[in-house]
């Protein structure tokens, strides 16, 4: 069946089935995705940028010690209850707001068999349409003042709207820490932020980079990744199937592969200085922390 490809993008997939092995022991049995920036759990910045891209379904590709996340996701109407009787609306209004929002689903990933096989995983449940991949160690902020509305997301499916094939978040990093991503090369520059791609590898050597724009954990897939997938063989040295690879594949297939260059700040939540970073910069924007903070910080500094 061959799908419309100009249709709306309304599904999204999450992968959150990995151990979070750097935030042991925390993540012994809550999982990573529940590390708070300030009082919210990371997972809500990401699934609230994906629903102000359209998106209404979050396929989260899930495994054991993640049952904290789904609870989440779940209306907990006793707490509600509890929260109107004492009156704190405020209260009740966060912890409605996640549940409202969009509709889960959770498929498994019993083996830690990458990102590509997590990809995998959500076939069934994506069907035969266009979806969102949002990697949940990416927390991406062009600025402060628009954390609600600005949705990077948003852009990603404008230039799938114009160009109808997969497209990745690309952010430009410097130095050796290229070797961390994915990278990508360059075959022409459309506009300031559009790039036409000819190659995709996965965590090169910094020699071998083939430019230094690396993915980003964003990407507007085609159905067709699937059947990539399906044949890509577990690569010996990481036992992880890539998304990279079997993206590098289709494009050798003759299919346009894009980038959008994003040039805003990215948190890397997937490690501790990533996270403590995100806690300071959220903190220091903060309406009502913002002074206090500051003060507290900067007391700290002198003694430094
Ligand atoms: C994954 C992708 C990589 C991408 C990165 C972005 O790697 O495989 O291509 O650059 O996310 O965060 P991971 O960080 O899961 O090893």
């Amino acid at each position: 069946m061959k799908y419309n490809n100009k249709q709306k993008i309304t599904k999204a997939v999450i992968p959150v089935a990995g151990l979070g092995t750097r935030f042991l022991p925390f993540t012994k049995t809550i999982p990573k995705e529940m590390l708070p920036i300030l009082n919210i759990p990371s997972i809500e910045y990401i699934v609230k940028d994906a629903v102000n891209a359209g998106i209404k379904d979050i396929i989260f590709v899930t495994s054991a010690r993640k049952k904290a996340l789904a609870d989440y996701t779940d209306s907990y109407l006793w707490l509600e209850d509890e929260l109107r009787k004492k009156n704190k609306i405020e209260e009740l209004k966060l912890i409605q707001f996640l549940p409202k929002i969009a509709n889960y689903i959770f498929v498994r990933q019993s083996k830690q068999l990458g990102l590509g096989d997590a990809v995998l995983k959500a076939k069934y449940a994506i069907g035969n349409e266009p979806f969102a991949l949002l990697l949940g160690d990416d927390i991406l902020l062009n600025n402060f003042k628009n954390i609600t509305n600005d949705s990077i997301l948003k852009n990603l499916i404008n230039s799938y709207q114009k160009y109808q094939s997969i497209i990745v978040l690309l952010k430009k990093i410097e130095g050796k820490e290229i070797e961390k991503y994915g990278v990508v090369g360059i075959e022409k520059k459309i506009d300031q932020k559009n790039f036409l791609l000819n190659s995709l590898i996965e965590k090169p050597t910094f020699k071998k980079a083939p430019s230094d724009l690396a993915i980003m954990g964003r990407y507007i897939l085609e159905p067709k990744i699937f059947d990539y997938l399906e044949k890509e063989q577990i690569d010996p040295n990481t036992g992880e199937i890539q998304l990279t690879n079997a993206i590098s594949k289709y494009l050798l297939d003759k299919n346009n592969v894009y980038g959008v260059l994003f040039e805003g700040k990215r948190y890397d939540m997937g490690n501790l200085l990533g996270f403590l970073e995100a806690n300071i910069d959220f903190a220091l924007n903060d309406k009502k922390y913002r002074k206090v903070f500051a003060e507290l910080l900067k007391e700290k500094i002198k003694n430094i």
